[in-house]
């Protein structure tokens, strides 16, 4: 028989036992070190958080996802984790982490954490155990370590295993010097990583592996945590079956089962096992894939019941700031909700991305590339035309606030802030900026720690900041915003409280519009919301009641707006 994990007797309690809430709820992403540092050593940590919960619960969020607070040598930001069942000394302990999800609860704010099971981090016991112990031995075996090939210069393990490249640029694999064994001394077998050298990667058709998480889940789980996000998840299961010099270069999205590293039909098996322990629980325990694979039926089948419940979507992220890419988005979206049983998941901005305020600012159909290039100019060239940035952003925020689905916020986007393009190339800290040999500037500038006041040192964030704030943080710190109509904080607060009364059924219907500009949508209860894609004033659909206007991405408060036109590059919503 399962045994039930009723929450209460001796577990935080969860907020109320609704089964459902993650379906349509607002979840707001912190990146733990660069959200508040209570103890001024400049990295934000746990009670930080906590000291926050009064500003989270006036925000008007439904849930907070914190990404990686584990103990680790921060060689990619804490996705490099020594030990999943602990939290990091500089961020606080579990004992101030049992009083943050204390603390959320008690505001009716839900808690996601973030669980990185494709790799772990090289301090991690078992990595340190591989390491000490010889190749074959059982203790490599739960990692991806493999011997070389001859590198016709007398080396017979010369060469890597495969040229598989690491997600954040050079080779994927670092050979070792054993410890043990008849090498020992030498140079010798080669482990994979599919990011950092400080990232190994699991072996999950290890059982110990298998079971850890497992554990780990439990672990989190029995503290209250009411939800995961889990990273990697379509990497987990491989096809490691000599020889690897045979299989493709690494593809990292394909779209057919075929790739030896990602998107295997395995991995569903590993989801499945997950969902019986998160289903252990009452309310069961949600979960969300980050699964950066493109819209095919093969992603919806993460967000099956049967297994994590939910995967992100990150083609609106990937979109320009178009009327047919946002309707077409949505609707592709959320027909794959439904066919997988899924609610659809929405998002502009995480710690990976340039903020979604400097994108939009850039020029339209600029590629990876052009933005990696205007990194690297500083910011400087392309000139961004913020102004517009940030007035796309607020529309879209409004657009996808809207919809049916979950929307992941992510710190800082609810003050526009906009990306730290020109940070001091000594202050780097992203591992992809190293491994690209200073090419590819990398995700620091999205993680600069948030700005609470104007006046404060550090803009009251703490101690100085692990990456340094520019100044023109200070008007758009969340105590400069607070209170003033038609800043984008105040927006934020504004549009979350009213998602709560819009939310309905998860469905939609779309209107017809004069402008192929304009797209427009109702709710089964009656709660319209009218986007503005074009550079010009546009006509406003049919039937719209001006005098049921609540709310205006462009500033104007409800009922100032006298014409039936909608301003560029905004967003209205009316209420029934
Ligand atoms: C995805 C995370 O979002 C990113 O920050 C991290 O670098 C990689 N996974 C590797 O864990």
């Amino acid at each position: 028989m399962t045994e039930l994990h009723l929450s209460g007797d001796g577990a935080a309690p969860s907020v109320h036992p609704d089964a459902n809430w993650w379906r349509q709820a607002a979840v707001y992403q912190i990146y733990p070190r660069s959200f508040a540092d209570s103890n001024g050593d400049g990295m934000g940590d746990l009670p930080g958080v906590t000291a926050r919960m009064g500003y989270l619960s006036e925000l008007g969020i439904d849930a907070i996802w914190l990404s990686p607070f584990y103990p680790s040598a921060l060689a990619d930001g804490g996705y490099d984790v020594d030990d999943y069942r602990n939290v990091d000394p500089r961020l606080g302990s579990l004992d101030d982490f049992d009083a943050m999800v204390a603390s959320a609860h008690a505001a009716g704010i839900r808690v996601i954490v973030d669980v990185v099971p494709n790799h772990s981090s090289n301090r991690h016991e078992w990595f340190k155990a591989a390491l000490a112990s010889a190749p074959g031995s059982p203790e490599r075996a739960r990692y991806q370590f493999f011997d070389g090939l001859p590198d016709g210069k007398g080396d017979d393990g010369g060469l890597p295993p495969s040229d598989w490249p690491s997600h954040f640029g050079g080779p994927a694999w670092t050979r070792v010097v054993e410890t043990a064994g008849p090498r020992a001394g030498s140079l010798g077998q080669w482990y994979l990583h599919l990011f950092a050298t400080e990232q190994p990667d699991f072996n999950w058709d290890h059982p110990e592996v298998r079971e850890d998480f497992h554990t780990t889940l439990r672990f989190w789980a029995d503290r209250g945590v009411d939800g995961f996000r889990v990273d990697v998840a379509h990497g987990l299961a491989k096809d490691m079956s000599l020889p690897l010099r045979s299989k493709p270069a690494l593809k990292i999205l394909v779209d057919d089962g075929t790739d030896p590293l990602f998107d295997r039909d395995d991995v569903h098996e590993i989801f499945a096992g997950w969902r019986t322990v998160l289903n252990e629980y009452d309310p069961p325990r949600a979960a969300v894939a980050e699964a950066w694979v493109p819209f095919t039926e093969r992603r919806l089948k993460y967000a099956r019941p049967t297994e994590l419940g939910q995967a992100f979507n990150f083609d609106l992220l990937e979109a320009p700031f178009s009327a047919d890419d946002f309707r077409s988005i949505a609707e592709k979206c959320l027909s794959e909700a439904e066919a997988s049983g899924a609610s659809s998941t929405w998002v502009f901005s995480n710690h990976d991305v340039i903020r979604h305020a400097s994108r939009y600012a850039l020029p339209d159909g600029s590629t990876p590339e052009d933005l990696n290039a205007w990194l690297m100019a500083d910011g400087a060239t392309p000139v961004p035309d913020v102004a517009r940035g940030v007035r796309r952003a607020r529309a879209a925020t409004l657009f996808m606030l809207g919809l049916p689905g979950s929307a992941y916020l992510y710190q800082g986007e609810e003050l526009g802030l906009l990306e730290v393009a020109d940070l001091p190339r000594e202050s780097l800290q992203d591992p992809t900026w190293f491994r690209t040999l200073n090419t590819i500037k990398g995700r620091d500038g999205c993680r600069v720690p948030l700005p609470w006041t104007s006046t404060d040192a550090n803009f009251g964030f703490g101690g100085t900041p692990w990456l340094p704030q520019p100044e023109w943080f200070g008007p758009l710190a969340a105590g400069a915003q607070d209170g003033v109509a038609g800043s984008t904080l105040e927006l934020y607060r504004a549009a979350l409280k009213l998602r709560r009364e819009l939310q309905a059924e998860e469905s939609l219907q779309w209107l017809a519009s004069a402008s192929p500009e304009v797209v427009s949508y109702r709710r089964p209860n009656g709660w319209q919301v009218v986007t503005n894609f074009g550079a010009v004033p546009a006509q406003l659909p049919a039937g719209v009641d001006l005098s049921k206007l609540v709310l205006s991405s462009g500033g104007a408060a409800a009922g100032e707006f006298d014409t039936e036109m909608i301003a560029p590059e905004s967003t209205l919503w009316f209420a029934p």
